[in-house]
């Protein structure tokens, strides 16, 4: 089992990777700055992959450092301190970056800074310790407003915001150093559709700053209580109830997904591999509205509104490429989300500020 570094780690997405990384062996060093998470969510994940009672050997297996990707010095002193107490990093999983459309409209440089920038310090920072295998977050958004459904990976980049148009340059700059020395990368590009749900304990999930600007952490306040109603954006679509599609996918489905990965990486030949991460199926806000309601057995009130600026009509993955090249679909549908999703919400109303 290998040593691995992950960005982000204390994240949504990033802590229920760690968990699954951890109950398959691995060691893990997580860098997170926590400017959008809470230290919390990774004490949790502790006990529940059972570590808590070996206490000094948890500490092993799990060890936090809060630093800044775009903090030179600290990258490097992770890299050495790892090499000299003999587990030398393998690989990293970059979640570390910011991710919410609208900010990214209203403060480009920042999302220009932390997600590029970031990246290019974190990959110079492997390139110099060796350490060339990488799973990057990618995202559905590259795609902007898709002229095909499914969306296959060779569909045209076009993304529409800064949040996007960063991203598609960390892929560009991962293509660049990738044919500057292609027997050295392994590298994983995975575009994540849209990531909901929560681990099925209910212990850990998503935990949004403010308002949520998405679905599915907007339904779950609404279901809890925190929230009146939810205004559904646009009744006009072509679909088939007039509402938004997307390809919903359960967040531990998205935690396998970067195993089967890293798995991948760890054991093919040098390489870029750029896969989506969905299920293939559609489901319309009502449809979610719905299956909420029916796993919370909560109302869940809503207005119909006039369509979000930037939104797309249908977005669902062709995810056939991951299922070839890793063996990995989806587990889960939208009613195993929602029973999830609920879990979390109506043991944690306030997330992790419930913690004394
Ligand atoms: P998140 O905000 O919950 O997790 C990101 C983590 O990175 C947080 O813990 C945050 O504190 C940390 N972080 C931010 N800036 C940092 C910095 N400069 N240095 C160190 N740590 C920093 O987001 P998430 O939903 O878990 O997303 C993880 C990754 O996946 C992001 O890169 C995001 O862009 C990408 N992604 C997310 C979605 C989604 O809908 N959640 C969809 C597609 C892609
Ligand atoms: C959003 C991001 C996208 C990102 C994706 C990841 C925007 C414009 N896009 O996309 O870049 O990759 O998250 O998860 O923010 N909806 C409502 N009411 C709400 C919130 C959403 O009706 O309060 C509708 C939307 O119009 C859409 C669907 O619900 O049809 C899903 O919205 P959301 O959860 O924000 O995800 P995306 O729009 O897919």
């Amino acid at each position: 089992m290998s040593q691995l570094l992950i960005t982000g780690g204390a994240g949504f997405i990033g802590s229920h990777t760690c968990l699954v990384l951890l109950q398959e062996g691995h060691d893990l060093i997580v860098l997170d700055d926590y400017s959008n998470s809470s230290p919390v969510a990774l004490e949790r994940v502790v006990a529940l992959a059972g570590l808590q009672a070996s206490g000094e050997r948890s500490k092993e297996r799990l060890q936090l450092i809060q630093g800044d990707i775009r903090d030179i010095t600290c990258l490097e002193k992770v890299f050495i301190d790892a090499r000299n107490a003999g587990k030398p990093i393998e690989a990293v999983i970059h979640f570390a970056g910011l991710k919410a459309v609208g900010e990214s409209v209203r403060e480009p440089l920042r999302y220009w800074d932390v997600n590029l920038t970031g990246s290019r310090c974190l990959l110079a920072a492997m390139n110099t310790h060796g350490c060339r295998t990488l799973v990057f977050s990618s995202s559905a958004t590259l795609y902007g407003y898709p002229k095909d459904e499914p969306i296959p990976e060779s569909a045209p980049i076009q993304p529409i915001n800064p949040y996007g148009h960063s991203k598609a340059a960390v892929e560009q700059l991962l293509h660049d150093l990738a044919s500057s020395a292609p027997n050295q990368w392994r590298i994983a590009c995975l575009r994540y559709f849209n990531p909901v749900g929560a681990h099925p304990s209910g212990k850990i999930g998503e935990d949004p700053l403010g308002t949520p600007n998405n679905l599915f952490p907007f339904v779950s306040q609404v279901a809890v209580g925190r929230r009146k109603s939810l205004q559904v954006f646009g009744g006009d679509w072509p679909t088939s109830d007039g509402t938004g599609v997307r390809d919903y996918i359960h967040v531990m489905d998205l935690a396998e997904g970067h195993r089967a990965a890293l798995d991948c990486m760890l054991a093919e030949p040098a390489q870029l591999l750029t896969l989506n991460l969905g299920s293939g199926q559609g489901a319309s806000v009502l449809e979610v509205v719905r299956a909420f309601e029916r796993a919370s057995g909560r109302p869940v009130p809503y207005d119909v509104v006039a369509r979000r600026n930037g939104d797309a009509a249908i977005t669902v993955a062709d995810p056939a490429m991951a299922f070839q090249r890793l063996g990995w679909q989806t587990q889960s549908g939208l009613d195993e989300i929602c029973r999830d999703g609920w879990a979390w919400q109506s043991a944690n109303p306030t997330g992790y500020s419930d913690q004394e």
